[in-house]
């Protein structure tokens, strides 16, 4: 699978099989976030890989009651650490959330070239997470992905060009439009 397959195969999946990732996969998907770039490479990242089954439940709970999420066999919480971060984006923006964003979205390609499924969760409690993971006052946690086997294999599937905004709503040469 190219790449281009995989981002256009990628959905968000929310029924998982309940079974283990194999360890060389496993391995894969941990490289997929050690390897993403980031601003002056300065990785202002913590990814607390949430494996155990009583946890996840938990991480669920403070994700709004998304309780589908408990049965995928991981979740990847990306926590940002905006004073490890650059801070001059555009001059003035801290680029810790794109880091994590370009971290998460190699996860989700990745996890789709070994057979997995993930779905970006932005829905969920900061306290309540923060709390139940220890995280410090300081850390920032950007993002949840559950990552898991799709129940039904072939929810991994090409995306449905009228879920998409047409090319001449986004699109433009030389100027913005
Ligand atoms: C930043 C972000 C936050 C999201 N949060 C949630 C969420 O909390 N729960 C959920 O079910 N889907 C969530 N989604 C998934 C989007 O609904 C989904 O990506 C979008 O509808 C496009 O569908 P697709 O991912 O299948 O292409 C989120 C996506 C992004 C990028």
């Amino acid at each position: 699978m190219n790449v281009l397959e995989a981002i256009l195969s990628r959905r968000s999946v929310r029924a998982y099989e309940n079974r283990p990732i194999p360890s060389d996969t496993y391995q894969r998907l941990l490289d997929s976030l050690r390897f993403a770039p980031s601003a002056c490479n300065y990785q202002p990242w913590r990814f607390i890989l949430v494996q155990s089954e009583d946890l996840r439940r938990q991480v669920a709970q403070g994700a709004k009651n998304q309780m589908w999420m408990a049965d995928a066999s991981l979740i990847v919480v990306a926590c940002g650490r905006p004073k490890d971060a650059y801070k001059y984006m555009g001059g003035y923006g801290n680029s810790c959330e794109i880091d994590i964003a370009i971290a998460l979205d190699h996860l989700s390609l990745v996890a789709v070239s070994e057979g997995l499924a993930t779905c970006w969760i932005g829905a969920f409690d900061e306290r309540q997470i923060k709390h139940l993971l220890q995280i410090p006052d300081d850390v920032k946690p950007v993002a949840l992905m559950p990552v898991g086997y799709p129940k039904t294999p072939d929810l991994n599937h090409p995306a449905d060009e009228s879920d998409r905004k047409r090319p001449d709503e986004i699109f433009s040469d030389d100027f913005y439009a």
